[in-house]
């Protein structure tokens, strides 16, 4: 066996399959419990008391006593061009993108500012326990091969791509079909695959893609089937309706994406939020991903993700859950938890606290078919571990003093928590943050 390299002590807590149909079952928990980690893997997982003698004198073990280790936190749809997009005010989804994101998006032309914002938000990420994600780009490839590389240098888990817009959008932000796919191929064959790299071809949305860009992204996938495709769909009224008009030939806003060859188990479909029956079928026979971004749909104003409706028994949907800054308004997975369980309230539906932290490790790692890698703290996992604390506030701990289950611990994590509850996230065997607070 490798020699641990460092362990990690503390109340464990990992998922073996979604609560919702497994119930207790669904996960492991262990009260002090050891993570031995050897270089980037985790070696072992079980009680501390059996495992600390097995542990020389040599390796560090980090000792986190009332804390909660689980798997780092995966949010399945970010923009890292948009960490001065976040909190813009007073529009829904089309004035919002000409007002807001495509202004701020043009400056990643300039590789040192790509690479400047692709090192804050690696770092926010890591502040919040985050240690994979689905990330948009801009139309520049360079700025997705400085996000590639400082993501390389930190040796994090993270799916990204160029995004492809070649009309209805600012000059300085469009490419063509021709060279959005020589760009893409480019980066396909220096990054996916290349240490953590994963690369998802990335047509921003129907709206800023010609029939001719959405023909070369399906080509990219036939050519490349092992990449994702990530894109928007269904998100707001205007937008579908603009899609009805530039695609008059389709049946419906999928069945564009659909036409083009868009649809399967690695594509990732952002918000999701206004389908038809006809769109929940193309999605759901094709194993498509539906990602629900709740602080986004909440503060643009779009609309109510139906959980209920995407578990339907007729067309379920595989769903994952995500972040969706910068039209999302938190980087932390504890309040897209929060909020998602808030847009659930609001439709007379329900979100338990054990379902909702299975979303943000396994539950991700399902969806982006990552599951064997990451998202568990089990023997040969990528080493990936977020430290909570459920008491990092006045507000929290005084409100802790009531608590007696594991389950009212999470949900008052997901509740009130955010970045302040983070102690520490490890990256590959390694820390890449400790809260200064303790
Ligand atoms: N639809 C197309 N582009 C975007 C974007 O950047 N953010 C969101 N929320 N929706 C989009
Ligand atoms: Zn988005």
């Amino acid at each position: 066996m490798t020699a641990p390299t460092r362990a990690l002590r503390g109340r464990l807590l990992s998922f073996t399959d979604d609560p919702a149909t497994a119930g207790a079952g669904g996960h492991t928990y262990i009260e002090d419990g050891l993570v031995l980690l050897g270089g980037d893997r985790i070696l072992e997982v079980g009680e501390a008391s059996a495992l600390l003698a097995r542990v020389s004198a040599q390796v560090t073990v980090d000792h986190y006593p009332d804390a909660l280790l689980l798997p780092g936190f995966i949010d399945a749809h970010i923009h890292f061009p948009q960490t001065q997009v976040i909190a813009s005010y007073g529009a829904q989804l089309m004035d919002w993108l000409e007002r807001y994101a495509f202004a701020e998006e043009q400056r990643f032309a300039d590789p040192d500012h790509a690479a400047h914002v692709a090192a804050f938000f690696l770092d926010e990420l890591a502040r919040n326990g985050t240690t994979t994600a689905a990330v948009y780009g801009t139309v520049h490839p360079q700025a997705a091969e400085a996000f590639f590389a400082e993501s390389q240098r930190r040796n994090t888990r993270m799916i990204a791509g160029k995004v492809l817009m070649d009309r209805n959008a600012p000059a300085g932000l469009t490419d063509t079909a021709e060279r959005g796919y020589a760009e893409s191929k480019a980066l396909i064959e220096g990054w996916h695959g290349k240490g953590r790299q994963l690369y998802a071809v990335t047509p921003r949305f129907a709206i800023t893609s010609t029939e001719a860009q959405l023909e070369a992204a399906g080509a990219l996938l036939k050519e490349h089937p092992d990449c994702y495709l990530q894109t928007h769909l269904s998100e707001n009224r205007r937008e579908i309706e603009t899609v009805r008009k530039l695609f008059p030939w389709a049946q419906s806003y999928t069945g564009v994406y659909d036409r083009f060859g868009l649809l399967g188990s690695r594509s990732l479909f952002g918000h999701c939020i206004h389908l038809d029956d006809d769109e929940r079928k193309l999605l759901s026979d094709s194993g498509s991903v539906a990602v629900f971004c709740p602080t986004s749909n909440l503060f643009i104003g779009s609309g109510l993700f139906d959980r209920a409706k995407a578990r339907d028994a007729a067309h379920p949907l595989r769903v994952a859950l995500a972040s969706d800054v910068g039209g999302g308004t938190s980087y932390s997975m504890l309040a897209t938890l929060g909020e998602a369980y808030k847009v659930l309230q609001l439709q007379d539906q329900n979100l338990p606290a054990l379902e909702a932290f299975y979303a943000i490790t396994l539950g991700n790692a399902r969806a982006l078919g990552l599951d064997d890698r990451i998202g568990a703290l089990e023997v040969g996992r990528e080493a990936d571990i977020v430290v909570l604390d459920a008491r990092a506030t006045p507000a929290m701990a005084h409100r802790a003093e009531r608590i007696a289950t594991l389950e009212e611990e999470l949900f008052l994590l997901m509740t009130l928590g955010d970045d302040r509850a983070v102690r520490a996230t490890y990256v590959a065997g390694a820390k890449a943050y400790e809260s200064a607070r303790r």
